[in-house]
């Protein structure tokens, strides 16, 4: 466990904010397991029956706390068996279950029940492992539970065949959730589509299930594996209570929320039931994805912030201290499949002297990928572009004080390519089906050992002969006709798992032979992103989405469920591809800047004035850099909404709380209606602050006047109490008008 800020006496302070570390107490009087984790405790317990129940999930507890005895409860009418209203804590179908089980097995004699009790428990560190056995067959289910320090409970399980017969896993989840029965919850996720990812949608829970999943093979744009729930009517951006997690997993995935007739609430999670069956032969187990969950009694900004530092200190692979994202160029808005040696290098060296840190080369430089109906699956570089291959640009970015990345697809091919030709059984694909294509492509199954060996092999071979820094890893469509006819039929839905394991562990070993690298996990866009992912790659593209205005609400969505420092954002071109819209390039690059900031302008067209403006913001968001990609954000201003429609606003401050910068845009003025005022947050109310402004004449601070002549001297000084009490006025006028200010603490 590491410390991200001062350990005090077992607490650990971040921005003055006191995390108490993780604790797992076993109280053996009452049969009863604690578990503390930040700001939550969780407890659990077996009842006179054997059966593992749910007992706390809430605001961190007293660890002398006691419990009531997990009774197995009555009949409530016949139709509604005790089963139905017991939380129970890993539920195997059976017994007449009328909700979602967490675990569904059919067996060789025909039954399909399960009755799982509880058999014994090891506590070692911040993990609790308990085994769980089904009352008359010799499986047995392994629960884990990781506390971590910023206030997360991670939960996953194991199925273990320990008979001498073989069985079938139909229906396997990570964890089932268990809420204080109530029935005022609303439920919070993050729906879209390509080009419109991460749209927050809040709906009131009621009796019966919404299914938040993905059946496309991965993690998907529609849904994220994330889920948020609140208490109606009391919980808000800034208090109140939350109940929130993620899975860990980047294929198939299924998290149900039910909500039962005595208004239990449950959240079951783990591999997507849908067309899934798992054989476990006699010895063999079957391990599910994590489920990652949190309370937190501080509202939705908290709920964020807890997993926003929980991602960077234990998930990302340069956890607990990923390094700063750098400054990108990317080709792919500015010169599409046209890349070629001359014109990547005009870009690269106008891109150094705005002070960009990275050029990477988008899709088209490899095979014969002129367009997207040719050359995926040919990763030699195309002669014609690039005649002396790769090395004249790597040499001229590394000389320019850059480091160079490279796009990539792995997991596709275009029937049009030399590596179809060859091998038209690795695509996936129904023995005498078509094979559906999207964008001109096809999946090739990752889950043969033959196809995984080929793509790392090409991979490993193009970062070991190249000075390649990083990869932007990209898979541009979902799965149809998941077949794996290599393998006994019974074993071909295994695919669903194996396929994944698979991208994995390529992941994993190119990292491994090459400590260095670094990788974007792109899925047209934000079609994969996941905390499985996320253990493998340093940042993502939320969306292909770039117009700058759908980016303030893409950007909000994204937040609610991952860090801001993941979250890749360029400046490009206007009119946007997508909307057509016409925006300023500063408003462009304040949006851009609340992220991870890159450019994906074509820079040849930039007038001397726009060069000017980039370089001028790039070397301010340098200075800010630490904060946005490491700070904890404040929400002040949602876009969207009737509120945001016309202003949004975002704060962030440093985990040590010296700096703070923060961001205000106003979308489109009516009426003559002023900026609102700015209440900060995260502030310490003692501290005093210099304001430094991105633009001078745009601060008028604590002036409730908006046209009281601003005041022009550049930085001033302010208290905690009245940045955060009275606020601070910015002179922002017309459309797409936006600014920032930093504040550093002086005393
Ligand atoms: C996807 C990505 C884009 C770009 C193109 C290239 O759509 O999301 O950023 O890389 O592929 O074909």
């Amino acid at each position: 466990m590491r410390a991200i800020g001062a350990l005090l006496g077992g607490w650990l302070l971040v921005a003055g904010t006191a995390i108490a570390q993780t604790a797992i107490r076993y109280n053996a009087a009452e049969h009863v397991w604690q578990i503390s984790a930040g700001q939550m405790s969780y407890a659990l317990g077996v009842n006179d029956k054997q059966s593992l129940q749910t007992l706390y999930w809430g605001p961190r507890l007293d660890p002398a706390a006691s419990f009531p005895q997990p009774k197995q409860l009555p009949e409530a009418a016949s139709f509604d068996p005790g089963i139905a209203s017991s939380p129970i804590e890993y539920t195997g179908w059976g017994g007449g279950l009328p909700y979602e089980a967490t675990l569904k097995i059919s067996f060789p004699d025909g039954n399909r029940s399960l009755q799982l009790q509880f058999v014994d428990a090891k506590v070692t560190g911040d993990e609790l492992e308990i085994t769980l056995k089904d009352s008359l067959a010799p499986v047995f289910i392994r629960l884990f539970y990781h506390a971590y320090p910023e206030g997360i409970l991670a939960r996953w399980s194991r199925v273990e065949n320990r008979g001498k017969q073989p069985l079938t896993v139909e229906q396997a989840g990570s964890a089932t959730w268990n809420l204080p029965p109530r029935a005022t919850y609303d439920l919070s996720s993050l729906t879209g589509r390509w080009g419109a990812e991460w749209q927050l949608q809040t709906e009131a829970l009621y009796p019966g299930e919404v299914v938040l999943e993905s059946r496309r093979g991965s993690t998907s744009h529609q849904v994220n594996p994330w889920f948020s729930i609140g208490s109606r009517g009391e919980t808000t951006e800034a208090a109140g209570p939350v109940w929130f997690g993620e899975l860990g997993w980047s294929g198939s995935w299924r998290i149900t929320v039910e909500q039962t007739h005595a208004d239990a609430v449950r959240i079951t999670g783990g591999y997507n039931p849908f067309d899934f069956s798992y054989p476990l032969a006699p010895g063999e187990s079957l391990e599910t994805p994590k489920f990652y969950a949190g309370y937190t009694s501080g509202g939705n900004g908290e709920a964020s912030r807890i997993l926003h530092r929980f991602q960077r200190q234990q998930i990302l692979p340069q956890r607990p201290h990923p390094k700063p994202r750098p400054i990108i160029f990317n080709s792919w808005e500015a010169t599409e499949f046209k890349v070629d040696e001359a014109g990547q290098i005009a870009l690269a060296e106008k891109a150094a002297r705005l002070g960009v840190e990275r050029l990477v080369i988008d899709d088209g430089w490899f095979g014969q990928r002129n367009t997207d109906h040719a050359g995926l699956g040919d990763w030699t570089v195309n002669p014609q572009k690039f005649p002396h291959g790769l090395k004249p640009v790597i040499d001229r970015v590394r000389a320019l004080g850059m480091d160079f990345g490279i796009w990539v697809e792995p997991e596709m091919v275009n029937p049009d390519s030399d590596l179809y030709r060859k091998h038209p059984d690795w695509a996936m694909n129904f023995p005498g089906r078509p094979r559906t294509e999207a964008r001109n492509q096809l999946l090739l199954n990752l889950a043969r050992p033959d196809v995984r060996q080929y793509v790392f092999g090409w991979l490993d071979k193009l970062v070991s002969e190249n000075d390649i820094a990083f990869l932007k890893w990209d898979y541009n469509r979902n799965w149809s006709e998941p077949g794996w006819d290599a393998v006994p039929l019974a074993q071909q839905k295994e695919i669903y798992v194996r396929y994944v394991e698979n991208l994995y562990g390529i992941l994993a070993d190119l990292r491994k032979k090459h400590p260095q690298l670094e990788i974007e996990s792109c899925s047209g866009g934000g079609g994969r992103v996941d905390l499985g992912i996320l253990q493998h790659t340093d940042e993502v593209w939320p969306s292909d989405n770039t117009d700058a205005l759908d980016r303030l609400v893409i950007q909000d969505g994204f937040t609610h469920a991952y860090s801001p420092n993941l979250m890749m954002a360029w400046v490009t071109d206007v009119p946007n591809f997508l909307d057509r819209r016409v925006i300023p390039l500063d408003f462009r690059f304040l949006v851009a800047m609340s992220g991870s900031l890159g450019i994906g302008g074509n820079l040849n067209n930039w007038t001397p004035e726009e060069l000017s403006t980039a370089t001028r913001l790039t070397a301010f968001y340098k200075e800010i850099r630490p904060t946005v990609q490491f700070g904890q954000l404040h929400r002040l201003l949602r876009p969207g909404g009737p509120e945001g429609r016309e202003t949004s606003a975002l704060q962030y401050v440093s985990d040590d709380g010296k700096s703070s910068v923060v961001f205000a845009y106003l979308h489109s003025q009516h009426f003559g209606r002023p900026f609102p005022t700015l209440r900060l947050q995260g502030l310490d109310p003692a501290g005093m602050y210099r304001l430094s402004p991105l633009d001078p004449k745009k601060l008028v601070i604590a002036s409730p006047d908006p046209n009281a002549s601003p005041e022009r001297n550049g930085s001033q000084e302010r208290n905690g109490s009245q940045l955060m009490g009275e606020g601070i006025n910015l002179a922002l006028s017309g459309d797409y008008a936006a600014t920032a200010v930093r504040l550093e603490r002086i005393r």
